[in-house]
């Protein structure tokens, strides 16, 4: 099936104008005529809603960029922009309601398979057969992929030590394992079948920050190296600037910027002291920072 469709060698991914709508219930009416204040009205003075009243609220909403094929490209948003829903469209567990995607030149509507090839995706919710070990995890997830036999055991070990879990650990099941170490078994078994284009949903939530570093390097090494272009999301603003070549904000599943991190970084500053990137993601989100007292913190820069 690949074969017949020439791969784009420059552009790993171009998304146009592409959107998702869910179908939310519509919340009560007195919520929505009292706004912020959700305070519930006296008994007997609630309005009646119809049940299973619901309304489209997009999720993603006609966001378009490209990524260059070597680039380390991070998606930043607040909780509910929009970031996971955008990486489940390109990875094509969700269809989009407009707009597209292609991969390497291949659309994600038109060839799923095709795209399946080329891509892997990491997330909070990965699943595992968990009452198998890792390793027996690893090399199933590397059948699906066509990697069979000692190449893929090789591969299994080599990545497994490269991330930092422990031999003791590769053959207990993965239930009796810490959230952190299934979320490092989860980069392994990405990384395993050397997909080009690699979509990481919040790789290093969770991870203790020695791991952190051991994740990052190897993201890193995996674009200088394998030639792997990485799709990453992430809370962590400093990780974001350390790693990522090009970021992209996201808001209200709207695009509100994209550029380099030093880009991003100049286009709010208006003194000589350059903002940090989460002065830059405050800026464009709105979403402040409360400090203990209540307060609103100061933007510095
Ligand atoms: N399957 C679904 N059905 C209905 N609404 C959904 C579904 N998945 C996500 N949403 C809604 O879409 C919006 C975007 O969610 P999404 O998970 O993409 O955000 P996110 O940016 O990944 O957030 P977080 O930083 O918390 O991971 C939210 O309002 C969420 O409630
Ligand atoms: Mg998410």
């Amino acid at each position: 099936m690949l074969a017949k469709r020439p791969l784009d060698p420059q552009q790993a991914l171009v998304v146009d104008v592409i959107t998702k709508y869910f179908h939310l219930p519509k919340p009560p009416l007195w919520k929505r005529l009292l706004g912020a204040k959700e305070t519930l009205p006296a008994p007997g003075m609630l309005p009646t809603v119809k049940n299973g009243a619901k309304e489209p609220v997009a999720a993603v909403d006609h966001v378009s960029f490209t990524v260059a094929r070597g680039e380390i490209f991070g998606v930043l948003g607040p909780n509910g922009s929009g970031k996971s829903t955008l990486i489940r469209l390109i990875s094509t567990l969700l269809k989009a309601d407009k707009g597209s995607a292609k991969v390497f030149g291949i659309d994600i509507a038109e060839d799923e398979m095709g795209v399946k090839q080329l891509i892997s995706r990491v997330s909070v919710d990965a699943a595992f057969f968990k009452k198998l070990s890792p390793m027996e995890n690893l090399l199933y997830g590397a059948r699906l992929y066509g990697v069979t036999g000692p190449q893929a055991t090789v591969r299994a070990y080599e990545i497994m030590g490269r991330l930092g879990l422990k031999r003791s650990t590769y053959a207990e099941p993965m239930e009796e394992m810490s959230r952190g170490m299934q979320q490092k078994v989860a980069i392994a078994r990405a990384f395993l079948t050397s997909p080009i284009l690699l979509l990481l949903d919040e790789p290093t939530t969770g991870l203790d920050p020695r791991s952190k570093r051991d994740v990052r390097a190897f993201i890193e090494e995996l674009r200088d190296s394998h030639d792997a272009t990485i799709l990453i999301t992430t809370h962590d603003m400093e990780e974001a600037d350390v790693i990522c070549d090009r970021v992209a904000v996201i808001h209200n599943g709207k695009l509100v910027a994209t550029g380099t991190p030093e880009e991003l970084k100049r286009s709010i500053s208006n003194s000589g002291k350059l903002p940090t990137l989460e002065d830059v993601f405050i800026h464009l989100t709105g979403e402040q920072l409360i400090d203990v007292d209540g307060a609103k913190v100061p933007l510095s820069g």
